[in-house]
């Protein structure tokens, strides 16, 4: 979390770094700060969003064409003015901006302490910034070497540019364990956490690897590594619109990416389906895909709605593929010492493709020896670099914090998996394989359709603005779903909500029913739907509010409703997709009445990199 901008070039820094501090503000809004160096090294930090932060400037002098930005997830030290970043050393030598955690910070800090440093904020920054000037000074050393060797004594996560008062020309960025993009552009760099802030400028970037250190003196690059060892920069060209970057007219970008999925889920399985729809083609598993046919045991894992659609994997790959599949939060799975096979497969799901959690338990299952494979959003970040091989989702950039397109097209990846590998394990024939293709490509139109109940979904939404608590129910592919819808209304609109599967409700929640509890039924008419009616009954008896998700037609669960949403008849295999729909758009409706930030969630932020 926390987003970092740098700029060394011809042009004016500030605007730069403002707006590119804009375009990170996903990833965390606690604070923001900028330092633009301009003979002297101006900072100016503040509390709160870049908005505020750019009301604090006002008309101050922000000249200068060397400068570094910071919007700020906290982690140590509340969100406030003087734990917002940059921070700078005691003797003023150092400027710096941090995304990560510094692990070893109180024995650094105390170390620093018993050689007269004082800090002021509560912040693991600022014991960094003073060891490399403490380890500058003493050493009578320069700059980029001091911070090498400052990087050395450091445990823990870092993506850090320094500005340096003595040498005033230079930026030295630096990477390990969190995400940062070197932009070249016409004798200008830029660089910053994702290449959201780079894109309108230059859409060649460099990804830095862990350990790697940037040197950008005068207009000019050097890369190496902490160890001082030389690097020849790696110049991609990113296929990114700035377009896609824009709300593009939309009020939020969630509703953006909402109404986005019809064509986010084309572009997904674009190429992968043959023309003649009789077969699926995943160029990123080639090399890998006959072990994955004779896989014993696949182990999906991934953290927050990426976690839901690995359940939702998980149901797609056991009914097609018919392989164990087992589930997994990225967090547990790297903390309570898992079984892990040599010929297991894990596939981790992620949409930043930089979640610490993620990333942790990807390392663990390849030193265990399982093949390990991705299927993330972003492209060049960290879980596409550190698998074996996977899928990207081609959902494009996702700005909202509370994911939406990210999880359709992750399911999407995972259903054409689980076709592809039904048929080549030959658990599926031939003329199935090809319904369910067909099924597929249907789905963006199906999407549109729906999307088309908006209006409705907000009419539904005004009902519900004051409720304190929701129930989302659902069986079979239907589970994850009432997960997510659950946690896309919490994570926005702050109202409790839960997740059940259907059947479970008489276990617990249904003591919780009274008329003043809304429960929201995803009833699409497959094979539990009778099951599912039962259910329904059980809630009305006890007064629930029901609103339900049906099958276009239904009149059954619809008469039983208070509200329902209906989505267009498909085949169980892509129905999750259809039915999360709604979900995203009664959550979107019901945090924007209750005057909710819904692009900016407080205490969220899209990117989790710390553990
Ligand atoms: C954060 C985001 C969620 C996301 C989760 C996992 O909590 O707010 O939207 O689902 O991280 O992120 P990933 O990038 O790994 O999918």
């Amino acid at each position: 979390m926390c987003g970092i901008v740098g700029y060394s070039g011809n042009r004016e820094a500030y605007p730069v770094i403002i707006n590119g501090l804009k375009r990170l503000e996903y990833r965390g809004y606690d604070s923001a700060g900028i330092c633009i160096v301009d003979g002297e090294t101006k900072i100016y930090k503040q509390e709160g969003k870049v908005a505020d932060l750019e009301k604090h400037i006002g008309d101050s002098p922000v000249n200068g064409t060397i400068g570094i930005g910071h919007t700020r997830w906290a982690t140590h030290g509340e969100p406030n003015n003087t734990n917002a970043h940059p921070h700078m050393s005691m003797n003023g030598k150092f400027t710096i901006i941090h995304n990560g955690i510094i692990e070893n910070y109180v024995h650094l800090k105390s170390r620093l302490e018993r050689r007269g440093y004082e800090f002021i904020s509560e912040t693991d920054t600022e014991i960094l910034v003073n060891l490399i000037e403490y380890i500058y000074l003493k050493g009578n050393i320069s700059a980029e070497i001091a911070v090498r060797l400052a990087l050395t004594k450091v445990i823990g996560a870092y993506g850090i540019v320094v500005i340096c008062k003595d040498e005033p020309d230079m930026l030295i960025a630096a990477r390990k364990g969190s995400p940062l993009v070197i932009g070249v552009g016409d004798n200008e760099y830029f660089i910053a956490s994702d290449a959201t802030p780079i894109i309108e400028y230059t859409n060649s970037v460099i990804f830095l690897n862990d350990n790697d250190v940037a040197i950008i003196h005068k207009n000019e690059l050097t890369l190496k590594t902490v160890m001082n060892e030389a690097l020849k920069p790696n110049i991609q060209t990113l296929d990114l619109d700035i377009e896609e970057i824009e709300k593009n007219g939309f009020d939020h970008f969630m509703l953006k990416e909402i109404f986005e999925q019809p064509r986010s889920i084309r572009d997904t399985f674009r190429g992968r389906i043959s023309t003649n729809l009789k077969n699926i083609h995943l160029g990123g598993l080639f090399q890998v895909l006959p072990r994955l046919i004779k896989a014993k045991r696949i182990i999906l894992i991934g953290c927050g709605t990426s976690w839901h659609a690995a359940l939702v994997g998980e149901y797609l790959i056991e009914e097609f593929a018919r392989i164990p599949v087992e589930v997994e939060y990225a967090s547990e799975f790297r903390y309570r010492n898992p079984i892990i096979f040599k010929d297991d497969i894990v596939i981790a799901i992620s949409q930043s493709g930089e979640t610490a959690d993620t990333l942790a338990a990807i390392r663990l299952a390849r030193e265990a020896g399982a093949l390990v494979l991705g299927i993330c959003n972003v492209v060049g970040s960290s879980i596409p670099r550190e698998t074996d091989a996977g899928v990207y989702t081609h959902a494009g950039p996702e700005i909202g914090v509370a994911s939406t397109k990210a999880f359709s097209t992750q399911v999407t990846v995972l259903t054409l998996m689980a076709m592809l590998l039904g048929r080549k394990r030959e658990v599926i024939t031939q003329e199935r394989y090809e319904q369910l293709i067909s099924e597929m490509i249907a789905v963006p139109d199906k999407i549109e359709k729906i999307l088309e109940s908006n209006g409705k979904v907000q009419s539904i939404a005004q009902m519900f603005i004051d409720s304190t608590n929701f129930l989302y129910l659902g069986r079979g592919y239907f589970f994850p779903v009432a997960l997510e819808g659950a946690l896309k209304l919490k994570e926005i609109s702050y109202i409790h909500a839960e997740g059940y599967p259907a059947a479970e409700m008489k276990h617990g929640p249904i003591a919780l029913i009274d008329e003043k509890m809304p429960v929201v039924v995803i009833a699409p008419q497959d094979s539990s739907y009778d099951k599912v009616v039962s259910n329904v009954q059980e809630v009305k008896a006890r007064k629930g509010v029901i609103i339900s998700i049906v099958t276009e037609g239904d009149t059954v669960i619809r008469d039983m409703s208070d509200y329902s949403i209906e989505i267009p008849k498909a085949s169980e295999i892509v129905e999750s997709l259809l039915a999360v729909i709604p979900l995203q758009l009664l959550a979107y409706h019901i945090a924007l009445m209750r005057g909710c930030n819904v692009d900016q969630p407080r205490n969220l932020a899209k990117s989790v990199t710390v553990e």
